[in-house]
């Protein structure tokens, strides 16, 4: 069992995931409704595919962990649908645990007709980066503004959106969900600096919208 099923329940229930503005866009840039086809990649807790499901969608998910119960079991990197499958392939807050994120992205360009739509946690300075290492191992990278338009770019995708949202959540919440304590817990919040305050923390998110070219 990987990390990722054992946290599972964690992240269908956690206040940082479940719901916000950032999704919000996201079902508003997808033009979410009925007869609209849509890939949720890493879909976690679900939250992505309820909301556009929600909205009318047929929605298929994906995620390498078999705990999170997606549609489909496979990694960002390697999408085992036919070019232009889904009019929208979207994939929210996973994108900094992929090895290989730019493969990833040509994968979702490939398998998108209309649009491709991410939102994951932005680069805020190599402190947020060892806080969230330490927190989790398994983070690779958040990435800036120009690393993701150049992913988008690299992948045949015009950017048609970028906006970005600063979401703020439970800090001992954050920390349980990995199991991060201790000495850890410590040093990781000690890290986030000014994004601490009175139990909460915060965290910038990036919102990107593009089209294949
Ligand atoms: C924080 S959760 C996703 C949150 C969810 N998309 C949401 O909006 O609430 C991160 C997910 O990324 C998945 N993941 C990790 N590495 C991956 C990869 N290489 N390809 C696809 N998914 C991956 C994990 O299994 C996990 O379910």
């Amino acid at each position: 069992m990987s990390h990722w099923d054992e946290r599972a329940d964690q992240y269908r229930t956690s206040d940082a995931h479940r719901e916000g503005p950032d999704l919000d866009r996201l079902v508003e840039w997808a033009e979410a409704g009925p007869g609209v086809t849509a890939l949720d990649v890493a879909t976690g807790g679900g939250h992505v595919a309820r909301r556009l499901r929600e909205a009318g969608c047929t929605v298929v998910s994906c995620d390498p962990a078999p705990g999170m119960q997606a549609d489909v079991i496979c990694r960002a990197e390697h999408l085992p649908f036919d070019d232009s499958s889904f009019d929208v392939v979207a994939c929210r807050v996973a994108a900094h645990h992929f090895e290989d994120v730019g493969l990833a992205v040509q994968e979702m360009a490939r398998v998108a007709g209309k649009r491709v739509i991410v939102v994951d946690t932005t680069f805020m300075g190599e402190d947020v980066e060892q806080a969230e290492a330490i927190r989790d191992p398994s983070h690779v990278r958040n990435y800036d503004e120009a690393e993701w338009r150049s992913l988008f770019e690299a992948a045949g995708l015009e950017v048609e959106e970028v906006e970005f949202f600063d979401k703020s959540f439970d800090l001992q919440a954050w920390l349980d969900r990995t199991g991060c304590k201790g000495e850890d817990a410590e040093r990781a919040t000690a890290l986030l600096g000014g994004r601490v305050e009175d139990g909460k923390m915060r965290l910038d998110r990036i919102a990107l919208k593009g089209a294949p070219r």
